[in-house]
């Protein structure tokens, strides 16, 4: 997909690679909605972005993640904006054996990287397919694809093959598959129509 004047999702933008993401976006879209827990970061950023780019629209969305009314409440939010781009980001990683991991930490985990992931396609693909344009950019990790004893939780919650099934496969649209195994995978519903049967 073209980025020029997209409107793009970025979650986890408060940080790391959601906010470079941001910076290098910033220049070609229209609007962006950065997405993570940390306001005053997220401030900070948009007022570093629209200096340099006066016309960008830039919306902020505190939402945390692990939290499922929290995450539902932003999915119907931005089912009213003209998303055209969304990319799930944000990302939480553990240390050690699952064996003996925080409970707690699993459940955050398994939310922000596979529930939340998938609340948002669900609710922004609809758009994309009927606007013929779109594009869903899931970012995992190479660690998904090395089953080491002793793993990060994170690797089955991050596995590429999970975020694939984030979108569907086959049926009445067209989409895209993008880069894949290379620590991030990317996939566009881009131009996607109605197939004859
Ligand atoms: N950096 C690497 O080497 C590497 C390697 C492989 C994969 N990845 C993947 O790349 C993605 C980004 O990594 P990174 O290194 O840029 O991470 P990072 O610097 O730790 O940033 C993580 C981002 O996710 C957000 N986030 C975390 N938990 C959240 C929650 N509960 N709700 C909302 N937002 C939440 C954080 O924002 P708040 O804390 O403000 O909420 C932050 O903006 C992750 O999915 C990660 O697994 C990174």
């Amino acid at each position: 997909m073209n980025l020029d004047n997209c409107s793009a999702v970025i979650t986890g933008a408060s940080a790391g690679i959601g906010r470079e993401f941001a910076r290098q976006l910033a220049s070609r879209a229209k609007l962006l909605v950065l997405v993570a827990r940390r306001r005053d970061r997220l401030e900070q950023l948009r007022t570093e972005l629209v200096a340099r780019n006066p016309a960008l629209l830039v919306n902020i969305r505190q939402t945390d993640l692990s939290n499922l009314e929290q995450t539902m409440q932003l999915a119907a939010l931005l089912t009213n904006e003209p998303i055209d781009f969304l990319i799930n980001n944000a990302g939480v990683g553990d240390h050690g054996s699952f064996a003996t991991a925080d409970p707690i930490h699993v459940n955050e985990q398994v939310q922000v990287n596979a529930l939340a992931l998938t609340a948002l396609t669900r609710a922004l693909l609809p758009r994309m397919i009927a606007q013929k344009r779109g594009a869903i950019l899931n970012v995992s990790s190479s660690a998904g694809f090395l089953p080491l004893p002793r793993s990060d939780p994170c690797r089955d919650t991050q596995l590429r093959d999970y975020r694939d099934r984030a979108l569907p496969r086959s049926g009445p649209y067209r989409i895209r598959r993008g880069r894949e195994s290379t620590g991030a995978s990317t996939k566009a519903a881009e131009q996607s129509r109605a197939c004859c049967g």
